[in-house]
């Protein structure tokens, strides 16, 4: 997820059971005229592995020049993005516009596919443009054509966004559409939303997005129902190790001095605090953090407070 799954953010992922983590999407073209925040963004390190470097394009030889520039990052695999809803990206005729033109699709793909080599080309696709243009299962059928590996389908059209609820139906009819593996995307946020969608869809296997946001725990929760065995989420105390040991991680990987790098955890301290007791309050608390100390203060106050209220509630502690 761009502006999210960074380094850090896939790492915790993956330490808590995540399968396969994917890069943030990657522009096909600015790989080309060498970004300079290429490297940053393609590269895989071991504890991210098995790792995709997801790119977005709409040309397929700029596609197929930087999948040939990514190969050397060497990802695990290679997906393309066609399911991006920004104006920006849809704009230049990549992303969820690909929906709109499935030839060019197959042929971006295609391109990519004989660009990678050994390395498998997925694809990231919506269930269609628009609800009255849904058109998935016939996407996917012509990038399996075009030698597609596997695909990943998140369940809304481009029109809904992120709003309003996935239709898991469609995953379900792609996946009776196509030979290659389907990855069912779309609201799984818990054991049970992910069993459902492995139930529903016959899917093979599942990705989760904002589910994973302030909880890279929902992997174990996961992993637990499908291996049969208990589970028994963080406490908070849990939780707010979790985070300090996230923005930690974040701090490392970063190339920005600890205050700048402190921007982008802001949002994720918020996260990990959603839901509970007083969260609105210290959301905009978390807005203001600029070190790490303050970080690791402000998630004594949450346990403190959170602590507080149990005591109150339970006479045997009063
Ligand atoms: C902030 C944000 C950034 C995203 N960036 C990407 C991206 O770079 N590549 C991609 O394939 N999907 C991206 N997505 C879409 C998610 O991967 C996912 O398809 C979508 O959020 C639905 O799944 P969920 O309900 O589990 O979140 C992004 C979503 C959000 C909210």
């Amino acid at each position: 997820m761009a502006g999210v799954a960074d380094r850090a953010y896939r790492l915790m992922c993956k330490r808590f059971g995540a399968a396969y983590t994917v890069s943030e999407m990657v522009s096909a073209k600015g790989i080309c005229y060498s970004d300079r925040k290429t490297a940053e963004l393609c590269t895989v390190t071991d504890g991210e592995r098995p790792m995709a470097v997801q790119l977005f394009g709409s040309e397929p030889d700029f596609m197929a020049e930087a999948v040939k520039i990514v190969l050397d990052f060497r990802p695990d695999i290679i997906d393309i993005n066609m399911g991006c809803p920004v104006p920006k990206v849809i704009g230049t005729g990549a992303g969820s516009a690909l929906m709109k033109d499935i030839r060019l699709a197959a042929e971006i793909t295609d391109a990519a596919v004989r660009a990678a080599g050994d390395v498998p080309v997925t694809v990231k696709i919506r269930s269609g443009w628009s609800a009255e243009t849904v058109n998935a299962p016939e996407m996917a059928r012509a990038l399996e054509a075009a030698g597609a590996a596997a695909v990943a389908v998140h369940g809304r059209t481009r029109d809904q966004f992120y709003s309003g609820q996935a239709d898991i139906s469609v995953i379900r009819d792609v996946n009776q559409a196509v030979s290659i593996p389907v990855i069912g995307n779309g609201d799984v946020t818990d054991a049970a939303s992910c069993l459902k969608m492995y139930s529903e869809t016959g899917c093979d296997l599942v990705m989760v997005g904002r589910g994973s946001y302030g909880a890279p725990f929902v992997f174990e929760e996961i992993e637990a129902a499908l291996t049969g065995r208990d589970y028994v989420p963080p406490t908070v105390e849990q939780r707010m190790s979790i985070m300090l040991g996230h923005i930690r991680l974040m701090l490392e990987n970063s190339s920005k001095c600890e205050e700048l790098a402190m921007h982008e955890a802001r949002k994720l301290a918020a996260w990990y605090m959603n839901g509970y007791y007083g969260s609105a309050k210290f959301r905009g608390r978390c807005y203001q953090l600029s070190s790490y100390s303050e970080a690791e203060e402000l998630a004594k106050e949450f346990i403190e407070l959170q602590n507080s209220r149990i005591d109150k509630n339970n006479p045997k502690n009063s």
